[in-house]
């Protein structure tokens, strides 16, 4: 079923030629990726789980690179959810070991290309080591003026608007606020996203159509592009197709 949902949406959407060139008029500001089928990917080959992240953090740095080069302003992209942590205690490890294993090869070409790093979730439960690791990589960049790379971590969204909505709360009662000035405007000013612009497009790996609790708010009218192939597999051209797919919706927002 979901074989024959992709390839119906494969003939309606491809792009007539791969080498259409991108309409630099019309890249998506705004990227955010679900990075997921690592898992899958290694019990394909037959080796761990753990390889398959291992092999998924090696394709950041293109899709990184490429979303700069095409000039994409904004990267999420979903690393560790906050339902990650059912996993069991030597995935989990390994997972949190990744952002610092990333940023020890990737930082100083971050830095180089002038990207800047951001970090959205909770940082509570992290492991220092983690946390010391990014916050570094924030730090060191922040200066840096081209793409924000967001890597969300320990990020969940219900999460994100329930703390939202309890800051919000805490303002009203503090008479900081009135519930009159209560809009969308205002919720997105306490989100962790206060800073960025709503993605234009989302893009999931591994044939999984389902948002797993990320960004609800910021996607309601982002594009979705999903796609079987799993995110150890994910290339630059995997890339540039979900543009083109992008670049050829008609984008409404309710209008005509
Ligand atoms: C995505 O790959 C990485 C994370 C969720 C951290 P998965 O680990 O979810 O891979 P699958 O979905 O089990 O194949
Ligand atoms: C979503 O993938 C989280 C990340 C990619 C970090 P999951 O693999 O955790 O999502 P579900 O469990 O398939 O919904
Ligand atoms: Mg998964």
């Amino acid at each position: 079923m979901l074989e024959k949902f992709s390839k119906w949406k494969a003939s309606k959407e491809s792009p007539a030629s791969p080498s259409t060139p991108i309409e630099q008029m019309k890249v998506p500001k705004h990227v955010a990726i679900i990075m997921d089928g690592n898992g899958r990917w290694a019990k394909n080959k037959g080796l761990p789980r753990v390889a398959g992240h291992r092999e998924g953090m090696k394709v950041i740095n293109k899709i990184v690179r490429k979303a700069n080069e095409l000039g994409v302003e904004v990267l999420s992209l979903y690393a560790f959810s906050t339902e990650n942590w059912k996993r069991p205690k030597t995935e989990v490890d390994f997972l949190l070991r990744l952002p610092e294993r990333f940023l020890s090869i990737e930082l100083p070409k971050l830095i180089e290309e002038n990207v800047q790093v951001r970090l959205m979730g909770s940082t509570e439960n992290l492991p220092d080591h983690t946390l010391k690791a990014v916050t570094k990589a924030v730090e060191s960049t922040k200066n840096n003026t081209g793409l924000i790379l967001n890597f969300a971590l320990n990020y969940g969204s219900r999460y994100e608007i329930s703390e939202a909505v309890k800051r919000i709360a805490r303002d009203v009662e503090a008479g900081v606020l009135s519930d009159a000035d209560i809009d969308d405007e205002l919720i997105s000013s306490y989100l962790m996203t206060s800073e960025l612009r709503d993605p234009d497009l989302l893009i999931r790996t591994s044939g999984e159509i389902r948002l797993s609790n990320f960004m609800l708010w910021q996607l309601a009218y982002s594009e979705f592009w999903f796609t079987d192939i799993l995110w150890p597999d994910f290339s630059e051209e995997h890339f540039i197709e979900a543009i083109r797919v992008y670049q050829n919706r008609g984008r409404r927002y309710g209008g005509v």
